[in-house]
């Protein structure tokens, strides 16, 4: 499984403990920044880690910013995205099992890194559950693509 992983400033060290964590694990992954804490801006991260999943150069994403919550509401602007924000283990559980998420989030000025190193690890080890949530995936995936509006005459 390969993973991509992006930050903005405001998650730039938890990206950098994050990344040690994947590396002790032997996770194949791609960090595609930050690389410092400068100000950037999150949506231009959720692009690049989303566009990397959807062409299949990537499998996986952990997309981090100060909240999680900017960068979480970009990813899921990208079809075929479904980006989780989880600060918990249950959430990031079950947005595996019920929700098949591929894009993890988290915000670096919300938990702890050994907080989010441990949802890290359950999100990873988790396995979707189909059934009856695939097809409330199907449902929201045919959001995706609304038919054209047809003008009345
Ligand atoms: C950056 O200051 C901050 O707004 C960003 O990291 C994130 O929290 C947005 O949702």
């Amino acid at each position: 499984m390969k993973i991509v992983l992006g930050s903005d400033h405001g998650a730039y060290e938890l990206k950098e403990e994050l990344k040690a964590w994947l590396s002790e694990h032997n996770y194949h992954f791609e960090d595609i920044g930050t690389f410092n804490g400068e100000r950037c801006d999150y949506p231009q991260v959720a692009r690049t880690v989303c566009e990397q999943i959807q062409t299949g150069a990537a499998e996986r994403g952990i997309l981090l910013c100060g909240t999680g919550i900017g960068i979480s509401i970009a990813a899921n602007k990208f079809a075929g995205i479904r980006a989780a924000l989880a600060h918990d283990h249950y959430t990031a559980r079950m947005s595996r099992e019920h929700n098949n998420a591929n894009v993890l989030a988290m915000g670096g000025r919300v938990i702890g890194s050994e907080v989010a190193k441990e949802i890290l690890e359950t999100w990873l080890a988790t396995e979707f559950e189909g059934e009856r949530h695939q097809r409330r995936l199907d449902q929201i995936q045919s959001f995706e693509s609304p038919a054209p509006v047809v003008s009345k005459v």
